[in-house]
């Protein structure tokens, strides 16, 4: 333990933040593994706080790939060789391994390997066979990968129809949803998509909205990929159409893989807007036609990321040995804490340090809080500069709109008419820069602080030790 961790876990915050979680104490192994797997974090006094951006891999990932890419001689899938038999069975068992690590049956659903969440969702995105008087609906709260479908469903004309999200909470009423729900046009096809937890605000979304959204005529494509690091997500439970997820936000390594989960109906419902190498059973240049292959093959353009695979296996049964609820349930107390104590920072004015966007309690939240901070006027301080200012104490913190700006715009205030006049002043070309300056007075982003698998208090005290340094 380092000397900066021994003070802060061992002083009186740490003693009321155990009184007020004392099931904290039952995640102490993950205190163990932090230091046995992840000592770097210690060694180089590395306050990680951007879980939501990225997961941090454990040392014995690292080992147990490097000594099977040591041992294995694997050639590229998909050929009769033993060196492409044993890469195409890795991806099978690849393949399985995450089926069963959502619970979900073999029958019902297909895992189709991507470079990540966005490709995931690009696949829906331009395949989901939109046409006039389709509708894809989705949620104000959505990350751009999510809200970038919609130029796919707008050059087929179809109609893009958003439900807003209302503050403080950032959620929408059950009652909100059903009336959006009910606009579904019988015999067409419609695409409701929203995130099980928000990049922006934490907030989950209900899964129950899924089998709502299904009773009426929707396909759900549920966006997991801030979810699933912290969250058991029980596919044999919750049956959404399509599951976009990066695996490295779960477990931190390999980089640039990621999957789409179709329930297989879903998955041949859509079309492949072109053929690639490794998608077709047969493809003729004179004859000008091409069969596509079925399932996951279809989805998978070009050679599979073989070598990285078998790592997304390794990562699973690194995450398994440890259980998903006990990081959930760690995560949840330093959640409750966070928010509390930044919360209750005040200048000598009485004015709140921290604005807070989102729900002020841990119910139906997970571990990302977005905030902004203020001074002892109530402005806000610009969060660039609280980004720069936790640099220089080794806290990585996330600022900006974090590519959900629905979310942001409702949370800062930003109405339509601003950012339309924003929009028609720069109609070439517009940087963030432009953005922040037209956004005159309000702040265009804010910071966001993010929990996950080997946080701990010492992480949480250090940002509100930073936090109160900002006082005055
Ligand atoms: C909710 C959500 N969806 C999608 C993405 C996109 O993930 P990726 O950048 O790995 O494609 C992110 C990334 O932060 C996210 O948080």
């Amino acid at each position: 333990m380092t000397a900066y961790q021994s003070r802060s876990s061992a002083g009186p915050a740490y003693e009321t933040f155990l009184r007020d979680c004392p099931e904290y104490r039952a995640t102490a192994v993950l205190d163990e593994l932090r230091s046995r797997e992840f000592s770097r974090l210690d060694a180089e006094r590395q306050i990680y706080l951007d879980y939501t951006g990225g997961g941090l891999y454990a040392a014995s990932q690292i080992r147990r790939h490097n000594d099977f890419l040591l041992l294995r001689v694997l050639g590229n899938p998909h050929s009769a060789s033993p060196t492409s038999r044993l890469a195409t069975d890795l991806l099978e068992k690849c393949r399985r391994h995450v089926l069963a690590f959502f619970d979900a049956s073999p029958e019902e659903y297909a895992v189709v390997f991507t470079a990540n969440a966005s490709q995931a969702l690009k696949l829906v995105g331009e395949s989901y066979p939109f046409e006039s008087e389709d509708t894809f609906l989705l949620t104000f709260d959505n990350h751009n990968s999510v809200n970038g479908i919609r130029e796919f469903d707008r050059v087929r004309g179809a109609r893009t129809v958003y439900i807003p999200v209302a503050p403080p909470d950032l959620r929408v009423e059950d009652a909100v949803v059903d009336r959006f729900l009910e606009s579904a046009r019988p015999g067409r096809n419609n695409l409701f998509a929203y995130p099980a937890q928000s990049n922006f605000s934490g907030v989950q979304h209900p899964l129950e909205w899924i089998g709502r959204a299904q009773a009426r005529g929707w396909d759900v494509l549920l966006d997991a990929a801030a979810f699933v690091p912290t969250n058991r997500l029980d596919l044999s439970r919750w049956h959404p159409d399509y599951v976009a997820l990066s695996f490295y936000k779960m477990f931190g390594y390999p980089t640039g893989v990621g999957a789409l989960i179709a329930r297989r109906p879903a998955l041949e419902k859509l079309h492949r807007p072109w053929f690639a190498g490794g998608t077709i059973t047969v493809a003729s240049v004179q004859a000008d036609r091409y069969y596509l292959a079925s399932g996951p093959t279809a989805f998978e353009d070009g050679t599979p990321d073989y070598l990285n695979i078998p790592a997304v296996d390794i990562g699973l049964d690194f995450l398994e040995s440890i259980g998903i609820d006990l990081i959930h349930r760690r995560v949840a107390c330093l959640t409750g804490w966070l928010i509390e104590s930044l919360l209750a920072l005040r200048h000598s004015s009485g004015r709140p340090l921290v604005r807070l966007y989102g729900p002020a309690g841990t119910e139906g939240r997970g571990g990302a809080l977005a905030m902004n901070f203020h001074d002892r006027e109530g402005r806000f301080i610009d969060h660039t500069v609280i980004g720069e200012q936790a640099a220089r104490r080794n806290i990585s913190l996330r600022t900006g709109c974090f590519c959900n700006p629905g979310a942001g715009e409702v949370a800062l205030g930003i109405s339509e008419g601003e950012m339309l006049a924003c929009f028609g002043r720069s109609p070439g070309r517009m940087e963030y820069e432009d953005l922040r300056r037209c956004i005159d007075g309000k702040s265009s982003g804010a910071v966001r602080v993010s929990f996950g698998l080997v946080s701990n208090f010492d992480d949480a005290n250090a940002m509100v030790e930073f936090a109160r340094e900002l006082l005055e």
